[in-house]
């Protein structure tokens, strides 16, 4: 046989029988998927289409990035009519215009003085790219010793060895704890059952836990810090919201000891706390904000970090014919991505998407919380257009209780999210009330009648 024979491309594309053992799906128990499939064929708005013909109602935007619904008009058109006249162009050494308007429109949205944009093609690549530069900084500012990080319980920042250094979630770091990075220490989590069960918005109890930073700085001594990373609201641990005053005591302790503060944004940039940002809303500005997923609105893979200026200047030395800081990507600032980006932004600007989710807030607040005394619903938790729904978990059968209703759920066509012993609910921004009611409904079924 030879080499192009082995491609076999015209038999696989008329196949009717899909041959499933070649793909190695991520983050699912592959096994059981490929017995019992979940295929899609096509999406619009709030609305996939499966395989065998279903409907199903996304309560989940996505992956936490089709803020603006499916296959949105203007940035199919914008992505296709980029493929058509530039489909590539190195970052290195050159760049085109479409990715200098996404940075300056970016930077636009974000809180003052976060005007500096570097593109990724991920949000783990974001995170691990903010790390680097955080190091960079400091080495620029004669403070290179400063190489410590400091992350929190639970937080999901990606999977590159950086992000699940500084990350929390267990299973994702058990795997690889012979080659996490050095340096990190972790904040405690912020969720406190027992004291702030069923909160609404951000609970009153816990701003203390924010006091640990300080013990952990003075532990190490502040000049070898180099930044905290979290997130402003938890996203894959389960929807935790930041007692109230938490993030400004970060802040705060941040910079006293002149530390770098990180948001990742990844999840909660763009509309889904009603601002652009969750920095905006929680009014905490850090010194680097990483973005990704809802930036293209999931459409084509981007994400990046925004910075402070006083971060851009401080690499901006030395001789202007030499690179400033080695590190970036084949993709970073991709026309497609860009494209999608610079549509994306348009989009939610024209349809006021952000304000949407902050007055849709109130009323998504009300539905998740009629959940409340159900079987097994230990807590709800919600800000802006995302919920986490925490179940009792079955004994020496961790996280299979959320899995059980996330499959009742798909059954009858709406799709939520598992995570841990929780089930999360981020509707893209367009979602209305008859659409929060349905996926509300949906999940009373599943829950009543979960194992
Ligand atoms: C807060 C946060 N950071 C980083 C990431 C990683 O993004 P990606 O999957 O695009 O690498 C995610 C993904 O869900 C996330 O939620």
């Amino acid at each position: 046989m030879n080499v192009r024979d082995k491609f076999n491309l015209e038999k696989l594309a008329s196949g009717k029988e899909i041959n499933m053992d070649p793909l190695w799906l991520p983050f699912t128990p592959n096994r059981q998927f490929k017995a019992s499939p979940r295929l899609i064929e096509n999406a619009k708005d709030m609305y996939y289409k499966t395989s065998t013909g279903k409907s199903i109602l996304d309560g989940i935007a996505g992956l936490w990035c089709v803020n603006a619904g499916h296959c949105r008009k203007p940035i199919v058109k914008a992505i296709q009519s980029q493929v058509e006249k530039l489909d590539y162009a190195t970052a290195f050494n050159m760049s085109h215009e479409g990715a200098f308007r996404a940075a300056e429109s970016i930077t636009n949205i974000a809180p003052p003085g976060l005007n500096h944009v570097f593109f990724t093609s991920s949000g783990s690549e974001a995170v691990d790219s903010a790390l680097k530069i955080a190091l960079g900084y400091h080495r620029a500012k004669n403070d290179g010793q400063r190489h410590r990080f400091i992350g929190r319980q639970k937080a999901y920042h990606g999977v590159g060895f950086g992000g699940i250094s500084v990350g929390g979630i267990v299973p994702n770091r058990k795997m690889f704890s012979s080659s996490l990075i050095p340096g990190v220490d972790h904040l405690p989590h912020t969720l406190n059952i027992e004291k702030n069960a069923f909160s609404r918005g951000e609970p009153n109890s816990g701003v203390e836990l924010a006091d640990e930073l300080e013990n952990i700085i003075l532990l190490h001594d502040p000049s070898n810090i180099a930044g905290v990373i979290v997130e402003p609201i938890s996203g894959s641990a389960g929807v935790l919201v930041p007692p109230r005053g938490y993030l400004k005591r970060l802040r705060e302790i941040c910079s006293k000891y002149k530390i770098l503060l990180i948001f990742d944004e990844v999840i909660t940039g763009f509309g889904r706390t009603g601002e652009a940002f969750a920095a905006q809303k929680f009014q905490v500005t850090p010194d680097m904000i990483v973005f990704a997923k809802g930036v293209t609105n999931g459409t084509v893979p981007m994400g990046g970090v925004i910075v402070n200026s006083d971060i851009y200047n401080a690499f901006m030395h030395g001789p202007d014919w030499a690179i400033e800081f080695y590190h970036g990507y084949t993709y970073s600032g991709h026309p497609l991505a860009t494209a999608a980006a610079n549509a994306t932004l348009k989009v939610y600007r024209d349809e006021n998407l952000f304000e949407r989710s902050n007055e849709l807030s109130s009323y998504f607040e009300d539905a998740v919380h009629s959940l409340k005394g159900l079987r097994n619903v230990v807590d709800i938790r919600n800000y802006g257009l995302m919920c986490g729904i925490q179940f009792l978990p079955i004994a020496e059968k961790p996280s299979q209780r959320a899995y059980d209703i996330f499959e009742k759920c798909f059954e009858k066509n709406v799709l939520v999210r598992p995570a841990g012993e929780n089930i999360a609910l981020t509707p893209p921004l367009i979602a209305e009330k008859k659409h929060i009611d349905i996926i509300i409904d949906t999940l009373k079924w599943a829950i009543n009648s979960s194992i």
